[in-house]
C-alpha cells in the first residue's frame, strides 16, 4: 500500500507556479489560435497531454528513486505534490473545455462523449479531486493513513487505467496514440519492477 509521503525534503514552490503558468499560457494560446469550438477541442487535446505528462512525473517519481538514486530521481520524488497538483490543476482546465463543448456543441460533444465514457470519466473526476483535496498535510491527517492510502492507491490505479482506455481507443485512428498508450503501459512496469526490487532488498517485505 502506498503511503502518505513524508516531505522532508523542501520542495520549490516556483515548480507549481512555473507549471501552472505554462498550463495558463497554453490555455490562452489554444483559445487564440482557433476561434470557437476548433480552440475549446484543442484546448481539451492539449490538456489531456499536460495532464498525462504531470501524472507519469507523479505516477514514477518513487520508482525514479529506487531505480536511480540521484540528484534528478530525487527532485522529482520531492515535488511529487507539486505534479499531483499541476496534473489536478490541468485536468480542470481539460474538465472545463469539456462543459464549454457541451454548451457550445451539444450534439458534437454527445458524439465525442456518450454516455458511458462520461458515467467513467466523471468517476476519474471523483478521484482526481478527492486526491487534490487531499494532497495537503492537515487534510491527509484529516483522512487518516488507512484511509489516505487507499483513496490515493484505488485513484492512481483507476486514472492510469482511464489514460489506457483514452489514448489505446485512438491507436486504430491515429497510430500515433501508441506512443502514450506504450508510455503507460513502461511506467506500470518500471513501477512494479522498482518495487519488487525493493521488496528484495528488505527481506521479502513489501517496501
Ligand atoms: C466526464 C469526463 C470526460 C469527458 C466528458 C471527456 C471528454 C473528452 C473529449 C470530448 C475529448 C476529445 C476532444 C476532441 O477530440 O475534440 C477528450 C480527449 C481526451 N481525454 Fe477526456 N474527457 C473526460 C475525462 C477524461 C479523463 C478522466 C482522462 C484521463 C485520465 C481523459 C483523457 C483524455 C485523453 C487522453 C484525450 C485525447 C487527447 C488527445 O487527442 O491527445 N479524459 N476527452
Amino acid at each position: 500500500m502506498i503511503q502518505p509521503p513524508r516531505f522532508s525534503a523542501r520542495p520549490n514552490p516556483l515548480v507549481w507556479w512555473l507549471g501552472a503558468l505554462v498550463l495558463g499560457l497554453m490555455a490562452l494560446a489554444c483559445l487564440q489560435a482557433l476561434p470557437g469550438v476548433d480552440g475549446v477541442r484543442l484546448l481539451i487535446r492539449a490538456t489531456a497531454r499536460t495532464s498525462l505528462l504531470f501524472f507519469l512525473l507523479a505516477y514514477t517519481a518513487q520508482a525514479a528513486v529506487r531505480t536511480w538514486p540521484g540528484a534528478w530521481s530525487n527532485w522529482q520524488r520531492t515535488h511529487r505534490r507539486q505534479w499531483g497538483w499541476l496534473f489536478v490543476a490541468s485536468h480542470t482546465v481539460h474538465a472545463a473545455g469539456i462543459l464549454a463543448l457541451a454548451l457550445m456543441a451539444p450534439d458534437l460533444f454527445n458524439t465525442l462523449a456518450p454516455l458511458g465514457n462520461r458515467i467513467s470519466g466523471g468517476l476519474a473526476y471523483a478521484f482526481i479531486w478527492a486526491m487534490g483535496l487531499t494532497s495537503f498535510d492537515r487534510s491527509a491527517r484529516w483522512l487518516g493513513p488507512t484511509w489516505w492510502a487507499r483513496l490515493h492507491t484505488w485513484g492512481l490505479h483507476y486514472i492510469w487505467l482511464s489514460f489506457l482506455v483514452a489514448n489505446g481507443k485512438r491507436i486504430a485512428a491515429q497510430p500515433l496514440y501508441a506512443v502514450p498508450t506504450l508510455l503507460l503501459l513502461a511506467a506500470l512496469c518500471w513501477r512494479l519492477w522498482a518495487t519488487r526490487q525493493a521488496s528484495r532488498q528488505v527481506g521479502g517485505m513489501p517496501a
